[in-house]
Formats: C-alpha cells, structure tokens, sequence
C-alpha cells in the first residue's frame, strides 16, 4: 500500500465487520479470506475522520435537518464529475438505494406487475422484485468469449411488449460484470424505454469507481428521460460509508417525485442519519485525490487478478473491468464438473460472492471477487485459487 500515500488498509476482523466478521453465519466456516460483500478493506478519507470528529466533538445528537451545504456539495460533485446539473428540489432522501429501489417498485407498479432487469446482476434486485410480489423479467446481458457483455435491445423491447414490462432496474455500472455503459448504449436502451412507457430506476452507486480510459455518463444526461427515469446514487460505495446508510434519489419530473414523495410520507421515512450527512459532505468536498488513488489501487489489484490469474488458471475468463471494483471470472473450464461453492469455500479457503447468486445456475461456475482490497491480499485469493490446479 506504500504507493498510495492517502489510502490505508484496515484489519477489520472483529468489528462487526459483514464481510470479515459474518463468515460463519454465510458460508459456514471461519477460515476463509472474504472477497465478497461490497464495501473496502481501506480507510474513509481523512476529511471524513475530521468533520465526524468535530461532529462527535460537540456531543449533541440532537433531531437534525439537511444541510444546506451538503446539498450544495452533492450538486457541485455531479455537476463536475458526472456533468448533471441538479436542482435541489429534485433530491430526495432514502436510507440505501436497495431500500429505495423497494419503495419504487412499490410506488411505480402494481402487485404482479411486470418488472425487468438484466442478469447476472446485482441479487437485491430480483430479491425486490419478489418481495413485492411482483413478476421478474429477465432479459439476459449478452456475452462474448472475452467476458465482454453487451445488452440485447431487441430481445428487450420483445419482452417488454410481450410481458407488458412497467418498470426496468439498470445497474450502471454493471455489477457485477463491470461494464460501465456507453452513451449510445444507454440511449438505446432509454429509447426502448420510453417509447414502450416503461419506468426506469438507474442505480448508478458504482459511478464513481470508473477505471482509466472510461466515462461513467449518468442516464439522465443521455437525453430527455426524465419523465420515466428516477436516479439513485450515495457516497457510500465511492468513500466506503456503506454503514452511514443514506443514499440520494434524483427525481426532476414533478409527478414522479410527488409520488415519492406520497410514498415516503406514508411510511414517514423522510430524512436520514446526521452522521451520514456530516459524511458525505466531507468526502464530497475533500475526497477527490483520494478517491484517485482509490482507483488506481483498485485497477492495479485488477491487474493482479489478471495476470496472475493467466499464469495460474489460463483458461479462466476475467470479465473487462470498465467500473466497481468487483472483478467477475468465469471458472467453467476448471469447474464445470465439480460443485463451485464447495471448491472455492474448502479448497481454496475463500469468501466470495457466488455466480449464481446473481442469475441462476448459468453462472454456477463464476464468482465476483471484491478488489476493493491491499494487493497482498489480491496475491492470496490469486494463490488460493491456484489450489484448484492440485484437484
Ligand atoms: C448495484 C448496487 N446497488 C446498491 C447497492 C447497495 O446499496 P445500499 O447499501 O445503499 O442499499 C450495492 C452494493 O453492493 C450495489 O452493488
């Protein structure tokens, strides 16, 4: 970690830690390297430390009301990072985006309605969309024999119209196969969209964890969706203050935020945690160089998947990874005949996200590995997954 003066790792065993600490509970054993939920084995920005010290300081925790400033501070990082310009009128408050993306179904859609997403993705969407007792479309991403993956527009609009589609969940970027999507593709499928009167929820939480050489465009930016399209986003992928719980919906178009905001009213949820707000203003206004290094960290470790993934287990696939920090590999030429999880929790002693978690038994041979982590550690799961070779 030498090379990143800002970023420091953590040993977070014993601390309450689900990714280091809930290993018993989900994969039965306790003596695996985890390289699965999604948050980073590196330390909050020092800015964050600074402005909740000053925060907890003061020792008063009294009821709190949105700041000002961190508005200002969420418009001013999309503005520059991301080029939407937001008015503050359009931001609304919900405790995580998988919450948010309950409450929109909830609010868009009607039980056994409809609802769309592309697998392999993101497992809480489809739990969302079950939960809800609404019906899951799924129109699978496609794949070439590089693990790029592309979306099939045509088999969308077909199922669209066939299953008579309300609602579709983009992941932008893709998690977990890391496809951070490009402004064509993004209006193709927003065109399909709207001219089939579908609504969409973008969770674009990976958006600022976007890897040299490519740009994260916000789907709100791709055109005029805004009378179909709600954003969702937070600070806490990009800073890693997942347990803040607050995440940011952007809703410009007046009708669709009334129903949120109808929505929030009824289950009276409408502001979130001043720790989370002192958090993400820090981070926002003083976490850029940070967040630099943050990816370069993570890109290197991706670099060290890869190549010591191509020395060990040739045949094994590495998806491209354009944005997140998570890195999808296909291990069907070493695996197809054995049982995946069993393989990677005994014999190679890790924690990983399974395949099939996020789409069915066609991805019983893949995992997704958290990069979010100190190179040593990417050297470990790499050597760990080595063991599959003495099979
Ligand atoms: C695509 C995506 N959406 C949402 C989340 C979680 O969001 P939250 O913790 O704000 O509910 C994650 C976390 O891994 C994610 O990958």
């Amino acid at each position: 970690m030498e090379r990143y003066s800002l970023l420091k790792y953590k040993d977070r065993r014993n601390t309450n830690s689900v990714k280091w600490d809930d290993l018993e509970e989900k994969f039965g054993r306790t003596d695996l390297l985890p390289a699965w939920v999604a948050d980073m084995d590196i330390e909050a920005p020092e800015c964050v430390r600074e402005a909740l010290t000053e925060y907890v300081n003061y020792n008063v925790y009294g009821y709190y009301s949105i700041p000002e400033s961190f508005t200002d501070s969420f418009i001013q990082w999309m503005k520059e990072r991301h080029g939407y310009e937001i008015n503050p009128l359009w931001i609304r408050y919900s405790p995580g985006v998988v919450p948010a993306i309950y409450w929109i179904i909830q609010m868009l859609t009607e039980i056994e309605d409809s609802v769309a997403l592309m697998s392999p993705v993101y497992y809480p969407f489809a739990n969302a969309i079950r939960d809800t007792s609404r019906t899951l479309v799924d129109v699978p991403l496609v794949k070439d024999e590089n693990g790029y993956y592309t979306m099939d527009l045509e088999s969308f609009e077909a199922m669209v119209q066939k299953k008579d589609v309300k609602l579709f969940i983009l992941c932008s970027p893709h998690n977990p196969v890391g496809r951070v999507w490009r402004e064509e593709e993004l209006r193709d499928l927003l065109d399909v969209c709207r001219r089939n009167g579908v609504y969409v929820i973008a969770d674009e939480i990976h958006h600022d964890l976007i890897m040299p050489g490519h740009r994260q465009i916000t789907a709100a930016t791709a055109g005029d969706y805004d009378s179909i399209l709600i954003t969702l986003t937070s600070a806490s992928k990009t800073f890693n203050l997942a347990s803040c719980q607050n995440a940011m919906a952007i809703i410009p178009n007046d009708a669709l935020r009334a129903k949120y905001d109808a929505m929030t009213r009824r289950i009276k949820t409408q502001s979130g945690s001043s720790f989370g707000y002192v958090a993400y203003e820090a981070a926002f206004r003083g976490g850029k160089e940070w967040l630099e290094q943050a990816i370069r960290l993570i890109y290197g470790n991706y670099q060290i998947l890869v190549k010591g993934l191509k020395q060990k287990l040739p045949e094994a696939v590495v998806s491209p990874l354009e944005g997140t920090y998570l890195a999808w590999v296909d291990l069907s030429a070493y695996l197809s005949e054995r049982d995946t999880e069993r393989t990677i929790r005994d014999v190679c002693n890790l924690a990983v996200d399974f395949g099939e978690w996020f789409g069915r038994n066609k991805y019983e041979n893949f995992i997704r590995v958290n990069l979010a982590t100190s190179p040593d550690n990417v050297r470990q799961i790499v050597a760990r997954l080595d063991r599959i070779n003495t099979l």
